[in-house]
């Protein structure tokens, strides 16, 4: 059983567990248009099991945030090189939305990619995605760039970073 990272109201956040993945692949096919293979759950996991993380209710897994460690271009800096944070996915089943639930998920995987030495934590989001993009803008993350076309169906992204663990 994997350790409770904390709780939001009646909601229980806890490391993700093998047998979670595919309740975090429905919650992401009914949130976002984009999908990944099953492998690719299994590795962001197997990489980086300390940032990805579900939030339950009643044995109900409802939300879920993964995350990987990169090393590259600053998106903070002007120049240079740094350890990132990348969330590669976050999501919040439709009807437990609002109440916090979103930001105590990144809040938590900002935590571990600093215990992992990032500097920085960085997304990208549909220039579309207001929600989102106002959940990023309360949390602190900046847009940092602009990468057009970026998704399938064309719509542009917003690149958006935030420093961590200072
Ligand atoms: C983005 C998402 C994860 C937020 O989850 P959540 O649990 O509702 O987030 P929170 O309750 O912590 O809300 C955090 C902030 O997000 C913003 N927000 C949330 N819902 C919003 C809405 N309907 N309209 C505008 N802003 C909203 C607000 O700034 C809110 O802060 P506030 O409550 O102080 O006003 C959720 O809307 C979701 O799963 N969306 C679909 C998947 C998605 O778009 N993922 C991001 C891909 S980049």
């Amino acid at each position: 059983m994997q350790a409770i990272v904390g709780r939001v109201g009646d909601y229980q956040v806890r490391g993700c567990e093998g047998g979670d993945v595919p309740a975090v692949i429905r919650i992401n096919a009914e949130t976002l248009p984009e999908h990944y293979s099953d492998y690719f759950y299994y590795e962001i996991l197997a990489e980086f099991p300390e940032a990805f993380l579900v939030a339950e209710v009643g044995g109900a897994i409802v939300g879920y945030v993964m995350a990987r460690m990169e090393y590259g271009f600053s998106h903070l800096k002007k120049l240079g090189l740094s350890r990132k944070g990348h969330i590669v996915s976050i999501a919040v089943s439709e009807q437990h939305r609002g109440k916090g639930i979103g930001s105590f998920l990144m809040r938590k995987a900002q935590e571990a990619m600093a215990a992992r030495g990032a500097t920085e934590s960085y997304l990208e989001v549909r220039v579309s995605n207001q929600e989102a993009i106002n959940l990023y803008l309360k949390l602190g993350y900046k847009t940092s760039g602009r990468l057009e076309a970026y998704y399938k169906d064309g719509e542009a992204a917003l690149v958006m970073a935030t420093p961590v663990g200072h």
